[in-house]
């Protein structure tokens, strides 16, 4: 059996701030480098962004700002995020790098030579927000009836993948490795939808400037999907002067994705390797969405809950633990704050805070603070060696959430132990209760050392300050010998004693958040009535116009009455207020700028089809004007 294990995340887009949902895969991700660290295997765990595409094009401009500088911002964001919940990835991709370009090259260059590609025309429909081509079948009044995502129409030259010619390939690996897509269902419906029959896939982009530079053909750009997915590789070396990681850790042991993500995952990918003469990753898996009132968390239904706040209040291994448990990996969940909390004071504050506190604090005032003699009788050493095995089996078939299921059942046993001994009775019983009282309380302390180690994957910040108060800080972390019974030896002095996760006041934190949300929408609406969008500010028609003719409006001091040619044939008649500051002969020849597409109002009774644009200074007005050479009708942006 191999000793490496590589596993990986989807890359992120770069268009939004990461909620829940993207923390997700990283966090059970980063749980299960963990665990392989703990089975001691050499782990390699990878993240990043996924920076290029029309989507990140577009969210850019919306902002007014360069792609790589909205890239940068939440690329700073993520790493921050990353250090917050404590994950121990050991590298971090930007698609933007030079290593990862490098590694698009070569795969290009091998699939190239390998005759899997032609240049052709790619005539039909895209769907920018999951950047993915979709097909005339699947698209229903501009909308695609799969994702409900809308989709656009494009007409470009485009290099073409064979993806056509690998239906029998992919079926087959898919065949002869029933493990290689998890959860099962999940095989079947990639099985399904390869059986289907493949289209040749549109591998560059020739409307778009954001991307990596097709090899050898400056008018393209390498589809964002054939990029984004070479990072698994590029990241190791893979066309790089160092490929020593490529070598070592390639194919990867897990790839962990979204279900959404995962035909680019388990079709795409796969035939891009298997065109280049690559080995293919060990498994794909793809878990389940986190949703809100049931619809799938996301920017564009803007019901996205942020971490920020729940790990400022509760520490981040309290959100890791919630979801690593409440989710059952592979299916939907859905998140609440209700749940959270209750899962706050039952499982942590109760089952694991409690318990700890209360053998801590017995061991401090009975035992001076003193580990006693290792002993095994009683319930809990079965019950710790059951939790490891079931722990050990859940963590290896890819269900978390189970694992820690069983890491809490032995919890229980600790628990309900604790309260059939009544250490505390034991203690006023002479000689003979101490004896006991001893073995009681080395079976506690024992049966938490064990769970400090179980839930290190899960919840490392709190495993850590566990094991500090059982003074168990400088023992073996591992999932072999340190699992056994007795590893605590006698003599041990605890650690000071501090509350691990102090309950929480439901209702009052329910409050809370409300106030929360609260100022929250409000600066959302502030923020909504000073900001526009590109599209918002698109909508508003600017054209030079040219001016013709100027008089004044009778009985009136400010308004002027002008005819202005904006490239129509016809001149238009505007009203402005301007007579008190410009003569009309100073206006006749002048270039101004005119909203073109204002609805008609009367001043005064003129009617006045438009708007021109100035400056105000203290109320008197300064027009806009344009340069001679620029024709009357020219579009003003
Ligand atoms: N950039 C692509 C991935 C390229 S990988 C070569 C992408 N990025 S993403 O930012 O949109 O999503 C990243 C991950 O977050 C995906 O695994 C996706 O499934 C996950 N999630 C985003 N919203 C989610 C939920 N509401 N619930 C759970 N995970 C979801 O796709």
């Amino acid at each position: 059996m191999s000793d490496t294990f590589y596993i990986t995340t989807p890359i992120y887009y770069v268009n939004d701030m990461p909620h829940i949902g993207h923390i997700y895969t990283t966090v059970m991700a980063d749980a299960f480098a963990r665990y392989q660290r703990l089975k001691g295997k050499k782990v390699h765990f990878l993240t990043g962004t996924d920076e290029h595409g029309q989507k990140i094009e577009k969210a850019a401009a919306a902002q007014g700002i360069q792609p790589i500088e909205l890239a940068d911002r939440v690329v700073a964001r993520y790493h921050d995020l990353w250090k917050l919940l404590d994950i121990s990835n050991d590298d971090f991709i930007r698609t933007s790098e030079d290593r990862h370009k490098k590694g698009v090259a070569e795969i290009i260059a091998r699939i190239t030579r390998a005759g899997d590609i032609y240049k052709g025309e790619y005539e039909g429909w895209y769907d920018a927000r999951d950047e993915a081509f979709v097909p005339d079948s699947q698209v229903k009044d501009g909308v695609d009836v799969e994702s409900g995502n809308k989709v656009e129409r494009l007409s470009e030259e485009s290099y073409f993948f064979r993806l056509s010619a690998f239906q029998d390939r992919l079926l087959e690996w898919y065949r002869s490795n029933p493990e290689c897509i998890q959860p099962k269902s999940r095989h079947n419906e990639v099985m399904r939808f390869v059986e289907g029959g493949l289209n040749d896939l549109s591998i560059s982009r020739t409307s778009l400037k954001w991307g990596v530079a097709y090899p050898g053909d400056e008018d393209h750009v390498v589809y964002v999907w054939l990029d984004a997915l070479t990072n698994y590789i590029s990241a190791l070396g893979f066309g790089n002067d160092d490929d020593a990681s490529y070598n070592e850790f390639w194919p990867a042991s897990l790839h962990l994705v979204g279900k959404d993500i995962l035909r680019f995952h388990c079709v795409y990918w796969p035939a891009f390797l298997m065109s280049a003469g690559l080995p293919l990753p060990k498994q794909v898996f793809g878990h389940g969405w986190w949703l809100q009132d049931d619809a799938k968390m996301s920017k564009s239904i803007g019901n996205e809950v942020r971490p920020d706040h729940l790990i400022h209040r509760f520490g981040a291994d309290a959100l890791r633990y919630f979801v690593s448990r409440e989710m059952s990996f592979g299916q939907d969940a859905n998140f609440s704050d209700e749940a959270f909390l209750e899962r706050f004071n039952a499982d942590l504050a109760n089952s694991l805070g409690n318990t700890a506190s209360r053998t801590t604090a017995m061991t401090t005032r009975y035992l001076d603070a003193t580990v006693p003699t290792p002993t095994s009788d009683g319930p809990v050493p079965d019950a710790a060696s059951t939790a490891v095995e079931k722990y050990i089996r859940h963590m290896d078939a890819l269900e978390p959430n189970r694992a820690l299921e069983a890491a809490w059942r032995l919890l229980s046993t600790i628990n309900v132990f604790l309260q059939d001994k009544q250490p505390w009775n034991l203690a006023k019983n002479g000689e003979e209760g101490r004896k006991e009282l001893e073995s009681v309380l080395y079976s506690a302390l024992e049966g938490l050392r064990i769970t400090s180690i179980l839930t290190e994957p899960f919840m490392p910040g709190i495993a850590a300050a566990l094991r500090k108060q059982l003074g168990a800080d400088e023992l073996p972390l591992d999932l072999g010998r340190a699992t056994e019974w007795g590893g605590l030896p006698a003599g041990t002095k605890l650690g000071d004693a501090k509350p691990l996760l102090p309950r929480v006041d439901i209702k009052a934190y329910l409050k809370e958040i409300e106030v929360e949300n609260e100022k929250r929408a409000a600066a959302a609406a502030m923020a909504e009535e000073n900001l526009i969008t590109i599209d918002d500010f698109a909508k508003v028609k600017l054209k030079v116009g040219l001016i013709k003719e100027a008089e004044r409006v009778p009985k009136s001091k400010k308004l002027m009455k002008i005819m202005v040619d904006v490239g129509e044939g016809e001149p238009r008649q505007l009203v402005a207020g301007i007579a008190e500051r410009y003569a009309p002969e100073e206006l006749v020849g002048r270039r101004i700028v005119v909203v073109a597409n204002l609805q008609p109002a009367k001043l005064m009774g003129v009617e006045s089809r438009g708007m021109l644009l100035a400056a105000s200074i203290d109320g008197a007005p300064y027009l806009l004007s344009a340069d001679d050479e620029v024709p009357p009708g020219t579009g003003v942006r």
